[in-house]
């Protein structure tokens, strides 16, 4: 049987900097795996290429058995992988609203086309497409905040709109990068429920995390990243129990 979701033998350099090195790992359909490792491990790198931001210089990537290379951005999107961003990357001057709406697919403006035709942008479909989003804040917990401007939202709220815009994707496989760092503890909490809850609901995520206390609570599997190799794979215990594992990961980050 294949696996959900299969990284073989990818390699990335950048000039003299190899970021991945022979990377394997595989992750299980329905469950948060966390992906966690030293700055520079490779992390964010192996989104770019799982998600097509980055080729690979050699190995590739399978989903559901079928192969990504070469498929665009918005062609992986619409296999079902859609990932959030360390930096965010969210229309500040925007309502939490319309951030959500411009990542539904199938919107015009979302090809040149879309831009110029218009064909199925009536009345009816934007008002669908807006009770759409509407849902889809408030099953992040931002109903409330649906009018405000993102730049007037606090730093928990905006990585939760992160998270409402993966969604808005309909993807059922979910890549969040960092998705709890700089949070308080009661927005760490709201994250981590949120999680939980996208799991149950049928959602696979594949989770960058650097808190222990999140990976403990929220990881069915952790991967080890280090230098662009994965060193470990493992539960949360036996990943955050390893010495050697603390030692890179302490000794490698700030
Ligand atoms: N686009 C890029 N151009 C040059 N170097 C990059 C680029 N992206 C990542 N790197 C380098 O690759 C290494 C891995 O980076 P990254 O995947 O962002 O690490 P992580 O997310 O684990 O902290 C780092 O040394 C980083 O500086
Ligand atoms: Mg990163």
């Amino acid at each position: 049987m294949s696996a959900y979701l299969a990284v073989s033998g990818v390699n990335k350099s950048f000039g003299g900097l190899q970021a991945l090195h022979d990377t394997n790992f595989e992750i299980t359909k329905g469950k948060i795996t966390c992906l966690v490792g030293p700055n520079g491990a490779g992390k964010t790198t192996i989104f770019n290429v799982i998600t097509g931001f980055l080729p690979p210089d050699t190995g590739g990537v399978t989903f559901q058995g079928r192969s990504l290379d070469g498929l665009t951005r918005q062609q992986i999107v619409h296999q079902g992988i859609a990932r959030t961003f360390q930096n965010l990357r969210l229309f500040i001057d925007l309502t939490a609203l319309d951030n959500v709406l411009a990542a539904i697919p199938g919107q015009a403006g979302e090809t040149p086309w879309g831009a110029i035709f218009r064909p199925f942008h009536t009345a009816a479909v934007q008002t669908r497409m807006r009770e759409q989003a509407r849902e889809i804040l408030d099953h992040v917990g931002l109903a409330d905040r649906a009018n405000d401007y993102v730049r007037n939202l606090s730093y928990g709220e905006q990585k939760l709109l992160c998270v409402a815009r993966v969604l808005a994707t309909g993807a059922e496989l979910l890549l969040l990068d960092e998705p709890a760092s700089g949070m308080s503890a009661g927005a760490l909490d709201n994250i981590m429920a949120l999680m939980r809850r996208l799991q149950t609901e049928g959602k696979t995520l594949l989770v960058v995390e650097h808190n222990t206390r999140v990976v403990q609570r929220i990881a069915d599997e952790v991967l080890f990243l280090h230098q662009g190799h994965l060193m470990a794979q493992g539960t949360a215990d036996e990943i955050t129990s390893d010495p050697e594992l603390a030692k890179i990961y302490f000794g490698g980050a700030i």
